[in-house]
């Protein structure tokens, strides 16, 4: 196909996604279906770099991808799979870390963050390498563009950075990607601390889709609001009435400036009742969807087993190209 190519993981280490996962990148999987050759996978092999229930892992990585599906992630037009049921990422990953410099992967911020405060020797050598697993995972199928939010651009630039050299080194093998974020929603904020980034580690101030919405709803009329009253955009001085309105506008394609104009005169709780309802209108059919494909385990494993199949095609191809130059 002449269409550019995507590739995206989610890992399954959560419950449920969040609203920060989806309007910060898996809303933009589903609108790149239209434009792009798109590649999505949920990524089981990331999710045991920290400590795991194995039952959890197997049940977490069903639900996510009947969470991709209901949220219009199409199985005909999208290569949806497992990253476990395609060995090819491990076989790359180790080829990849075999390029990477210790430094290098040493300067990844994310493993900086998520490895902080803990003893060093409870901290698994996979959180470390993830990254280049994350590097493999994107070579694979020669992707042009990865949409992620903002917390992962230094994971694809250390790709294109891997690829170049491999290239440079062997000769001309792996395409090199470029991030695609999503500029109004690259960071959707907890509602609790709008200051930082909404994440499933503070459930405090998330919104998950799989919650009961009435609790999604209660949260948002609780979220953390700023002083003054006038409900405008004003990221620096009013983080809190700012995040909901990016959310708010998110959800319903409706303008911030004309959500302003509505709210003129209005106060804080109007907003947040309201943008309670529009959640759990977006909500409700993504659940009964997820419900539906979790009542029909056999039809979503045969959905995933042609995902892996067909991601296999295109993996073991890379691979054999990189093996040869490398010299296997
Ligand atoms: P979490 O931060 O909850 O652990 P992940 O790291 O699993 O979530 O993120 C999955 C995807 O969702 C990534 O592409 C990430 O950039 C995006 N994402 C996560 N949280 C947010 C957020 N608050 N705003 C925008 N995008 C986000
Ligand atoms: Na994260």
């Amino acid at each position: 196909s002449a269409r550019p190519r995507v590739l995206s993981g989610i890992q399954p280490t959560a419950d449920s996604f969040h609203l920060g996962n989806y309007l910060g990148a898996l809303r933009q999987w589903v609108a790149m279906q239209e434009t792009h050759d798109t590649y999505y996978c949920v990524v089981d092999l990331h999710a045991i770099t920290v400590e795991h229930d194995p039952a959890l892992l197997r049940q977490r990585t069903r639900v996510s991808a009947a969470q991709l599906l209901a949220l219009g992630i199409d199985p005909d037009r999208s290569v949806l799979f497992v990253q476990s049921q395609v060995p090819e990422h491990t076989q790359l990953s180790w080829v990849m870390e075999c390029m990477a410099g210790f430094g290098e992967a040493s300067r990844m911020t994310q493993f900086k963050d998520k490895s902080a405060r803990q003893a060093m020797d409870r901290v698994s050598v996979g959180l470390f390498t993830y990254p280049i697993l994350q590097v493999a995972d994107i070579l694979l199928y020669q992707a042009n563009y990865v949409p992620v939010g903002e917390d992962q651009r230094q994971h694809v630039e250390l790709t294109r950075d891997l690829a170049q050299r491999f290239n440079t080194r062997f000769g001309q093998t792996f395409t090199l990607p470029e991030a695609f974020i999503v500029k109004d929603t690259a960071k959707i904020y907890d509602l609790q601390d709008p200051t930082s980034k909404m994440s499933k580690s503070v459930p405090a101030g998330v919104v998950e889709l799989l919650e009961d919405p009435k609790k999604s709803a209660k949260k948002i009329r609780s979220a953390v609001t700023d002083t003054g009253r006038e409900i405008v955009y004003d990221t620096e001085n009013k983080p809190g009435v700012s995040n909901l309105l990016t959310i708010y506008s998110a959800l319903t394609g409706r303008s911030v400036p004309s959500l302003e104009a509505d709210y003129a005169g209005k106060g804080y709780g109007d907003l947040k009742k309201d943008l309670g309802e529009v959640v759990v209108e977006f909500v409700t059919p993504i659940q009964a969807a997820v419900q539906g494909y979790l009542d029909d385990p056999a039809e979503l494993d045969k959905v995933l087993a042609r995902g892996a199949e067909r991601a296999r095609s295109v993996a073991s191809e890379t691979l054999t190209r990189a093996y040869d130059r490398i010299g296997f």
